[in-house]
């Protein structure tokens, strides 16, 4: 399924609402991790060089720091920005009414407001009335059915930016993989893969399973696993006799507690990693933020990266540990990157996302303001 680009539209002097995800680690005022904010910079260059009346929205996820100045801050390192704390209301309108073409303006966190998570179509149709056409660059938030995401659209004509189709391209070629096709699902919170398991457990030829997800299926088998985190809810049963899934054959613990996966275990999946010609990894294969446990993810990482096989991969945790080696150089080494950690699972899982299947509407279901 096609999806309304943003590439085909007339964009001069057109004010575009255009959402993005620019929910990023702030410390102290300033930005951690900048990889979404980069990402989203050829979808803004392209309506700048268009001359679109740039309205960049995004949300900020309450418990960091909530204010979006410091990304203004960042993307002013590029282009004149205009950055507004409020999200309606008169002051928004005045400034956007003031805005000429190529200008840029950045509203506050959409997540100040209520109406966004709730979904309100007030507060949805209030933003429509700020813009002439949407356009939706936040692929790692379009699991979400939040105002911005999935009613906003249903008010003006909408379109994909160019790192939402990248993302849909991308993720959506490990549904007709070259073989053999090797799956790899670590980290800890096995109730957001297993749709993903269930989904590639008939497609991948081979299925690793790392971190704290192969505690699981350790558990399941009847081992004992100390104090080692699993997720209790889940039951993997069905899972054991697949001859695809692949465990650890050997660990690295600390207090009874399983950290990491051993140098056997990178061995097998080295061999493996060199037969495959796709490789799809999310979550890491140890603790990797505690010292001396991050060395299993490192070693796969640049096996994966190193492989001949195409490469993708995603997940905050996974790009936060590939980040830490060389810095973060061998991020440019997998053919993708996603910026999705619960938008990608639940895309791969699913086919589809809330925030497409409001974008597949015909045109004519949308622009009614
Ligand atoms: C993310 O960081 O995964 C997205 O921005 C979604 O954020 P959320 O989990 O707070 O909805």
């Amino acid at each position: 399924m096609k999806l309304p680009s943003v590439k085909n539209v007339q964009l001069k002097g057109k004010k575009v609402l255009l959402r993005v995800d620019f929910n990023v680690p702030i410390k102290r005022g300033k930005i951690t991790d900048d990889f979404r904010i980069k990402r989203t910079l050829p979808t803004i260059n392209l309506l700048k060089k268009e001359g679109a009346k740039i309205i960049l929205m995004s949300h900020l996820t309450s418990g960091r720091a909530k204010s979006l100045r410091p990304v203004a801050k960042f993307l002013s390192a590029s282009w004149q920005i205009d950055f507004i704390s409020e999200v309606l209301g008169p002051k928004v309108e005045g400034r956007i009414s003031r805005m000429k073409n190529g200008d840029i303006l950045l509203l506050g966190n959409l997540r100040s407001n209520d109406g966004e998570e709730k979904n309100s179509p007030v507060f949805a149709r209030e933003m429509a009335k700020l813009g002439d056409i949407y356009v939706n660059d936040a692929f790692s938030v379009s699991h979400r059915k939040h105002a911005s995401i999935v009613s906003l659209p249903k008010y003006l004509h909408s379109y994909t930016g160019l790192l939402f189709a990248e993302e849909l391209k991308n993720l959506r070629s490990a549904f007709n993989p070259k073989r053999p096709f090797l799956l790899i699902l670590g980290g800890v919170k096995f109730g957001s893969k297993l749709g993903v398991l269930k989904k590639f457990i008939k497609t991948a030829d081979k299925i690793f399973i790392g971190g704290a997800l192969a505690n699981n299926f350790f558990k399941a088998q009847g081992l004992n696993i100390g104090k080692s985190v699993f997720d209790g809810g889940i039951s993997v049963r069905k899972y054991f006799k697949s001859p695809k899934i692949i465990l650890p054959i050997d660990v690295k613990t600390k207090n009874t507690s399983i950290l990491d996966c051993g140098p056997n275990t990178v061995k097998l999946i080295s061999g493996i990693i060199s037969k495959s010609k796709f490789i799809l990894w999310n979550g890491p294969l140890g603790d990797f933020e505690k010292a001396g446990f991050e060395k299993g993810t490192w070693k796969v990482a640049k096996l994966i990266a190193g492989s001949r096989a195409k490469t993708i991969i995603g997940g905050g945790d996974t790009i936060a540990a590939v980040r830490e080696i060389n810095n973060g150089k061998l991020l440019e080494k997998f053919s993708f990157v996603s910026t999705g950690g619960g938008a990608m699972l639940e895309f791969l899982a699913k086919g589809t996302l809330p925030g497409i299947e409001v974008l597949i509407r015909k045109p004519s279901d949308n622009g009614n303001k």
